[in-house]
């Protein structure tokens, strides 16, 4: 199917770090017609008002960003948030688009869909083999729950809707607070403190040793872009930059680039997680997309931004 960039493109969650970074880049490459909505004005957990907002509306194109999206610490305290409101806005949005003929939606989903137990690099095809990782188990169902429910009106109805997996995103826009912050992000937020207060060392969670995958979020905005134009599969597609990188080795990066000169401390009381967390990206690098920003560049840009804030 071919995408006119004249259609109406909806985005939800367009003050998401995604989306602050997806915008800019649809409009540089003439996307015209782009229709945002706050959550003030519209909570896309209202069933009637996300109807009644495409009824009014009828977006050709939907990119589903809007999530209740957090770290570790805030998936372990509030798991019925991050179940509850994830499942109503992907519901509300995906019948909605299904609903009013919208041509084509992309639903995003997250590297924590794939069994704890994977195989590394993890391939599409591990989806559905085995028990989940205990600490984000919620979110990660919901986001099965919206897969499948892309899979499922496609089988029906024959919906174009597809479901990319990025894997863990840092970059432009991140959170820095403690609470709702990724580990890269926590990991600059924290250094940067030391090094203010002139701390001797920093203490990390865990023993450090455990392996993480980290895609700039321009980058995943270009994949979703391509997706958008040459993808129309229901089989979900893993969006990663294929490196990973000891959390050991990443906090030595960060304490470099803010310029940190202590110690690094690891407080191996705390739980290190799955051991390795790396997507198989050889399906859409077989398709002509990979990712193009080093880590190390990445961190000194998203660094760079977070001093100017
Ligand atoms: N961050 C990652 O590492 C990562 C990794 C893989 C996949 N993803 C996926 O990428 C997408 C974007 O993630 P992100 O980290 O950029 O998100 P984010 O910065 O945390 O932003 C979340 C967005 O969801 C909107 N939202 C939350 N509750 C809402 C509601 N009830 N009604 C309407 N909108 C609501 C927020 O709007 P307001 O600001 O107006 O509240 C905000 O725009 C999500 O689908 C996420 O699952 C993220």
């Amino acid at each position: 199917m071919e995408i006119s960039k004249d259609w109406q493109v909806y985005i939800t969650g367009h003050s998401s770090m995604v989306g602050k970074n997806l915008i800019p880049l649809l409009e540089s490459l003439n996307y015209s017609n782009i229709l945002v909505q706050s959550s003030k004005s519209l909570d896309l957990r209202n069933q009637n008002k996300v109807n009644d907002f495409f009824k009014k509306n009828t977006p050709e194109i939907v990119i589903h960003l809007a999530a209740r999206v957090g770290g570790i610490l805030a998936n372990i305290k509030r798991p019925s948030s991050f179940i509850y409101d994830n499942l109503m806005m992907q519901t509300n949005i995906i019948h909605s688009a299904h609903k009013h003929g919208c041509k084509k939606l992309i639903f995003l989903g997250s590297s924590c869909i794939y069994p704890k137990d994977s195989p590394q690099p993890m391939r599409e095809e591990y989806f559905l083999s085995g028990k989940l990782e205990p600490t984000n188990q919620a979110y990660a169902i919901a986001k099965i729950a919206g897969i499948q429910m892309c899979y499922s009106y496609r089988a029906q109805y024959g919906d174009n809707f597809i479901s990319p997996i990025p894997s863990n995103l840092y970059g432009y826009g991140d959170h820095y607070d403690d609470e709702n912050s990724h580990v890269l992000a926590a990991l600059i937020s924290k250094f940067h403190k030391a090094k203010v207060e002139e701390r001797d060392f920093v203490t990390i969670w865990g023993s450090g040793s455990p392996r993480r995958e980290f895609l700039f979020v321009t980058d995943l905005c270009e994949a979703i872009i391509f997706l958008l134009e040459k993808y129309n599969s229901s089989e979900i597609i893993n969006v990663g930059s294929g490196v990973d990188i000891k959390i050991k080795e990443l906090a030595s990066i960060i304490s470099k680039t803010v310029g940190f000169s202590g110690e690094l401390k690891f407080d191996t009381s705390k739980p290190d997680g799955m051991m390795r967390k790396l997507l198989d990206v050889s399906k859409i690098k077989n398709l002509g997309w990979k990712a193009k920003t080093p880590l190390v560049d990445g961190i000194e840009r998203s660094y760079n931004e977070f001093l100017r804030r």
